[in-house]
């Protein structure tokens, strides 16, 4: 492997195979825990298709990837388009033969009270976090069902989980990510197919920052670091997005072979204490 890129984190370790051959697909996959993965990932034997709507974010996810010796592509597109779901497996079918993993990553939210939400306010984090994964599966199914086998896992948050001030449409969509995760783990998994997701506790990632992100956390303020430091009760920090990469290729993994419907908390104690 070349020489790592600068923002490498010692917890990112040297590859073990553990994806050989596998071709993956990931939403949000410039920045934070989806960048974070589609790179761990590539260093577990991967082929990546990098999906995401910004490209601002320098190097690029799959020019950091390729610069390490991994093999990725990008791909610009918006997981609530029309389209754009079917694009991203097409085109992870037409660059590595087919998708073996669809993980839905792509995600973020309003903070404020539900009467205070327009219609397009609202609309816009359900098609974001929730239906957006719907759509993805639709495009990824008919694939996954041909082979018997495919691998599905998406990000939900501890916030489906408990309830977080002024985030109702967040709160909302999460919950119904683990739900349908464990809905979907039950029709699909007699046809092969496993289908998880991951509640991440609080990551330090770019979208404390607001949106676009950029790539530095120096913008976080003192405020905001604290608050999310604050809620976690064990470990009394905010996670790095490896320590969810790893969640994820768990779950995405041959070692996961027995685990499904399963909604995975990653989240340094928040949810172990009132
Ligand atoms: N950071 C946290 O503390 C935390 C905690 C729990 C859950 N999550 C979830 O983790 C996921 C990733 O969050 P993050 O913190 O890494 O955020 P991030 O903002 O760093 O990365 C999200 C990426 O998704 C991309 N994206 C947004 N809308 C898109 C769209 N319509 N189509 C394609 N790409 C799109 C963005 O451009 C961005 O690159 C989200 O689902 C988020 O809800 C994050």
């Amino acid at each position: 492997m070349a020489k790592p890129n600068g923002d490498e984190h010692p917890m990112l370790g040297e590859g073990r195979g553990r994806l050989r051959g596998r071709a993956a697909v990931i939403t949000g996959a410039n920045s934070g825990i989806g960048r974070a993965t589609a790179r761990l990932f590539a260093r577990e034997g991967a082929n990546v298709l990098c999906c995401d709507i910004q490209e601002t974010m320098t190097p690029r996810v799959d020019e950091l990837i390729i610069n390490e010796g991994g093999e990725a592509t990008f791909l610009n597109v918006n997981v609530t388009a029309a389209g754009g779901p079917e694009e991203m497996v097409q085109t992870a079918i037409a660059r590595y033969g087919g998708v073996d993993i669809l993980y839905n990553n792509a995600g973020g939210g309003i903070r404020k009270q539900a009467h205070e939400f327009t219609d397009e306010e609202w609309n816009f984090i359900m098609d974001l976090n929730l239906n957006a994964i719907q759509r993805s599966v639709r495009a990824v199914i008919p694939h996954f069902l041909e082979k018997e086998s495919g691998n599905i896992v998406s990000t939900a948050s501890t916030f489906g989980l408990l309830a977080s001030g002024n985030y109702p449409a967040y709160c909302a969509t999460k919950a119904a990510v683990i739900s349908l995760t464990r809905q979907m783990a039950l029709d699909y998994g007699p046809r092969g197919i496993r289908v998880n997701c991951i509640c991440p506790g609080a990551t330090e990632t770019p979208r404390f920052r607001g949106h676009p992100p950029v790539p530095s956390l120096q913008a976080a303020t003192p405020e905001q670091r604290k608050r999310m430091a604050d809620s976690n009760k064990a470990l009394l920090r905010m996670a790095r997005p490896e320590e969810m990469a790893y969640g994820v290729l768990f779950l995405a993994s041959d070692e996961a072979s027995f685990v499904t419907g399963h909604a995975l908390v990653v989240d340094g104690g928040q949810t172990i204490a009132v």
